[in-house]
């Protein structure tokens, strides 16, 4: 018999959609739940004691509650602070987003890679220790946006970016390259995948970026293989912890990510 349980993603905001929507390509009859903490939102400027509490309890309330046949941590704050506790604390099988250094460091020409993340996850060790391990001979340098995490936000509630503000973020990690020529760009944060053609625009020459939602796709795939799904393609559903007028200004955006249904919890 099908097998209607969900993946359910989980992330602050609306960046996990990022990570949803390469998922939802390869397992197209997946059933699919989006949770976000928009309570607890942003995540980025939180201090480690309160996400390493908040995320944890939180999963396991979800866990609960739908049932997920797998859950996919889809903020990378959240997984480099928290993933070792969710871990320990659920019997679901938990796939985390942490900075795709080691695909950036594969592709870089000249050495020098930016990772652009929130102010938590860039200070976080597990940062050192991807940077340590995949770009040893690299150039990895670092800055934290709270920022850009808000206009993500905004573009989905419907507010366009604007460009002087994006170019502003940028230079606070291509002034750190110093006349060397950073051509990589590690989104790591979620949200910004979702801010990519609009960075590419204003970035002072041309850059690549890459995050981990194609890699996250294909592992959720890999682990679910042999999973038997719903026969009809099922529309997912966005649930957040709090119903706010951001959150109701999402409805549209979230409908193109195939999630029509919306709760609170
Ligand atoms: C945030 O809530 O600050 C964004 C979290 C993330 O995706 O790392």
């Amino acid at each position: 018999m099908a097998d209607s349980r969900p993946i359910l993603f989980f992330d602050s905001g609306v960046g996990g959609l990022s990570v949803l929507a390469p998922t939802a390509k390869l397992l197209p009859h997946a059933p699919l739940v989006y949770v976000a903490d928009s309570a607890g939102f942003p995540y980025g400027t939180r201090s480690e004691a309160e996400i390493a509490a908040r995320v944890p309890a939180l999963l396991g309330r979800l866990a609960e509650r739908y049932d997920p046949r797998l859950i996919v941590i889809a903020c990378n704050t959240a997984s480099t602070i928290a993933l070792q506790h969710v871990r320990a604390a659920l019997d679901v099988p938990i796939v985390g987003t942490v900075p795709a250094i080691k695909p950036a460091a594969e592709q870089s020409r000249t050495r020098v890679i930016g990772v652009l993340g929130t102010k938590a996850t860039v200070r976080q060790p597990y940062v050192d220790d991807l940077a340590r391990r995949f770009g040893d001979d690299c150039t990895v340098l670092r800055y934290g946006s709270a920022a850009l995490v808000e206009i993500a936000e905004a573009k989905l509630g419907g507010h366009n970016p604007d460009p002087e503000r994006l170019r502003a973020e940028l230079d606070g990690l291509f002034m750190q390259a110093q006349g060397d020529r950073l051509d990589m760009i590690v989104n790591a944060c979620t949200h910004f995948p979702l801010l990519e053609d609009e960075m590419a625009a204003v970035a002072p020459h041309r850059v690549t970026f890459v995050d981990g939602g194609p890699g996250i796709a294909r592992r959720v795939q890999h682990l679910l293989e042999g999973q038997t799904w719903p026969d009809e393609h099922a529309s997912g559903r966005a649930v957040f912890t709090k119903r706010t007028a951001h959150t109701d200004a999402l409805a549209p955006a979230l409908a193109r990510f195939g999630l029509s249904a919306t709760e609170s919890l």
